[in-house]
């Protein structure tokens, strides 16, 4: 496996029934980033209770995991230097009203809870390999190099 820093990003179910998927794929694209994984599904009730735990306690909890579950996410896996915190800080604010534009919250989003993307926290140390771990069997991850030089002329 390639020891490039990689990140687990998912587009949520609201952003996957505004039909953003293709949006947000392009932003994380165009900034050069590399995509390693990707998959379509639905997330069950233990899966969102793992990977939402840090919040089991919080009062938001219930309606997180219901949310989460509420339709498909398309999940990923994302390679790049620093690609954990680059990532965070092109999804802007948790809260999408306080996101900044230019942000993919703060130009797609418009409440707290609904807020289009996930990507791991890069302020907590192993979050991103546990999510890729958590979504993700090592045999789904590609191991590929860009090569600009190869289809153009
Ligand atoms: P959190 O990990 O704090 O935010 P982030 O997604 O930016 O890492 O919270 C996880 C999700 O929980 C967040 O994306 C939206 C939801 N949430 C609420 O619904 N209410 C809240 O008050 C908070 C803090 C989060
Ligand atoms: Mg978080």
């Amino acid at each position: 496996m390639s020891d490039a820093e990689r990140t687990f990003v998912m587009v949520k179910p609201d952003g996957v029934q505004r039909g953003l998927i293709g949006d947000i794929v392009g932003r994380l694209e165009d900034k050069g980033l590399k995509m390693v994984g990707a998959k379509f599904m639905q997330i069950d009730e233990d899966l969102a209770h793992e990977h939402y735990g840090e919040h089991e306690d919080k009062p938001f909890f219930e309606g997180l995991v219901e949310f989460i579950t509420s339709g498909p996410v398309f999940a990923m896996v994302w390679e790049g230097d620093d690609v954990t915190r680059q990532v965070r800080q092109m999804m802007g604010a948790t809260d999408a009203q306080e996101a900044a534009p230019g942000t993919i919250r703060g130009d797609y989003g418009n409440d707290l809870g609904h807020n289009i993307i996930h990507g791991s926290d890069h302020e907590d140390p192993g979050a991103n390999e546990r999510e890729i771990a958590l979504f993700f069997d090592e045999d789904e991850l590609v191991d590929w190099e860009k090569d600009l030089s190869q289809w153009v002329y």
